[in-house]
């Protein structure tokens, strides 16, 4: 049997495996809710403009409204012959109220509703992933408060730098994650404006009010071109670049979670709700929620660059291809959702050990700047001659196997007569962080600061 929807010049149904490769409702039945409410949207703004009688209208938006509810309750029967579920609402649609629902179809094609329904449901899920990013941000303000003196190693090529504070440290975190937040409503507000009406890619003769379905659905305007509307996915591709972005950042701290985990760092415990056990070394708590966090930015990305690949080279307007664009998408942004949950989860549980991480900061002659930088400003060096003082003076510690806080001024006078014992109150790793009070710098004053400003700037008090 040909398809009912569209099988008028057909001789002959699909052979099973087109029906396969064809069909999308398998995985666009989650498009439901955005189907019917820019259906209900269209026959409410056809009948408003006379093209649909008022009483064709109600029966549409009444049988839809029992189709949402059939499919909410889950005793719905999706068909794979019908392909996808724009012909699946339709269908249903038909069995309830009969002639009518063919008139729903009126000056619109299902190019120009897939692409709303893509829209709409990629607003919402931007809506609830920055919601979630905001959440997490917030679990991270919290702890960097508790954590504002904590002192622990800060690294470049992950080689001792100079000591910071942890709360500094999760603050970094904050930024990056608000910027995640920024460009995600940026692509946003570029999605916003309705395809609805632009029909199979020319427009349509009938005398249709474009502006009303855009405002019944939330978007800002109608989209100005008929063959951009049908045609475009930048929509999701700049989505999808968002939340690449996002999930990197998830995945480089998700990684600074294991490392800090592990037995030979021990800053952190994460909880036993995060981790799991080995099945032959009992003395084990694997971080396997911070690893798959750390995995999740290859689905994500490989979504992006999936479909930036489907995208090249397709000549305007409309082509199948384009039905590969929701399978990736889907996957990649539920990680996304998965993966900021699990981090807010494991962030709120994560409890540090300050001695730990106090110790492992002096380690490696973390201070020694602190040390060039008192030669320039209490004994008027220049930094670059100070800087080979004290690279003589880690030397010495090093032979003398200790660390900086362990020399004596004699040591400090054997390399350079004009210091004095003023030097001991730098080396310590309280000093060092307590003085980097400049703009954005380290110092537990200025975690504080920056912990309140996000504090009232997430929760709006
Ligand atoms: N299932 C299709 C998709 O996801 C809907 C649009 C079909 N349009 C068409 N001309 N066959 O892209």
């Amino acid at each position: 049997m040909s398809n009912k929807m569209w099988g008028g010049r057909f001789a002959t149904g699909p052979d099973a495996i087109m029906e396969e490769i064809n069909a999308s409702i398998g995985f666009d039945q989650r498009l439901f809710r955005q189907d019917i409410a820019g259906s209900i949207a269209h026959a409410t703004m056809l009948a408003e403009t006379g093209i649909l009688t008022q009483e064709d209208r109600d029966a549409i938006v009444a049988g839809l409204t029992e189709v949402l509810a059939e499919i909410e309750g889950g005793t719905f029967t999706f068909s794979r012959a019908l392909e996808d579920i724009h012909m699946n609402v339709e269908s249903r649609l038909r069995e309830k109220i009969g002639d009518a629902a063919g008139r729903l179809h009126t000056a619109r094609s299902r190019n120009d509703q897939v692409a709303t329904d893509f829209k709409l449901y990629v607003r919402d899920t931007i809506d609830t992933l920055v919601i979630q990013v905001q959440t997490l941000q917030l679990a991270l303000v919290t702890k960097a408060e508790d954590e504002a003196e904590t002192i622990m190693p800060g690294f470049t090529h992950l080689q001792s730098a100079q000591p910071v504070t942890f709360g500094h440290h999760l603050l970094a975190y904050v930024e990056m994650l608000g910027r995640d937040a920024g460009r995600l409503l940026d692509a946003r507000k570029r999605l916003n404006e309705s395809p609805l009406g632009s029909a199979a890619l020319a427009g349509t003769p009938y005398p249709i009010n474009r502006e009303l379905t855009a405002e019944k659905l939330g978007f800002d305007r109608p989209t100005a071109n008929s063959l951009d509307a049908v045609s475009d996915r930048d929509f999701i591709l700049e989505t999808l670049a968002a939340a690449s972005i996002c999930a990197m950042h998830l995945s480089r701290f998700a990684e600074e979670m294991v490392i800090w985990s592990s037995a030979q760092f021990g800053f952190v415990r994460l909880s036993d709700k995060f981790t799991t056990g080995s099945s032959i070394m009992p003395q084990k708590r694997n971080p396997d929620a911070a690893e798959l966090v750390r995995a999740k930015i290859g689905r994500i990305l490989g979504a992006l660059t999936s479909l930036l690949v489907v995208m090249k080279g397709l000549p305007l307007a409309y082509s199948k291809d384009m039905q590969e664009d929701k399978e990736v998408a889907f996957d990649a942004l539920d990680a996304l959702s998965l993966s900021l949950a699990a981090m807010t989860g494991m962030v709120g549980d994560m409890v540090p050990n300050r001695d730990r991480m106090r110790v492992s900061a002096a380690a490696g002659f973390s201070t020694a700047t602190d040390i060039a930088d008192w030669l320039v400003r209490e004994l008027n060096i220049p930094f670059r001659d100070a800087h080979h003082i004290t690279g003589q003076i880690v030397a010495l510690a090093e032979q003398k196997n200790t660390g900086l806080e362990g020399l004596t001024i004699e040591d400090f006078k054997f390399i350079d007569q004009r210091i004095d014992s003023r030097i001991h109150k730098v080396l310590t790793v309280e000093a060092s962080v307590a003085a980097r009070k400049s703009y954005g710098g380290t110092a537990p004053s200025n975690v504080l600061a920056q912990a309140a400003r996000w504090k009232s700037a997430l929760t709006g008090e």
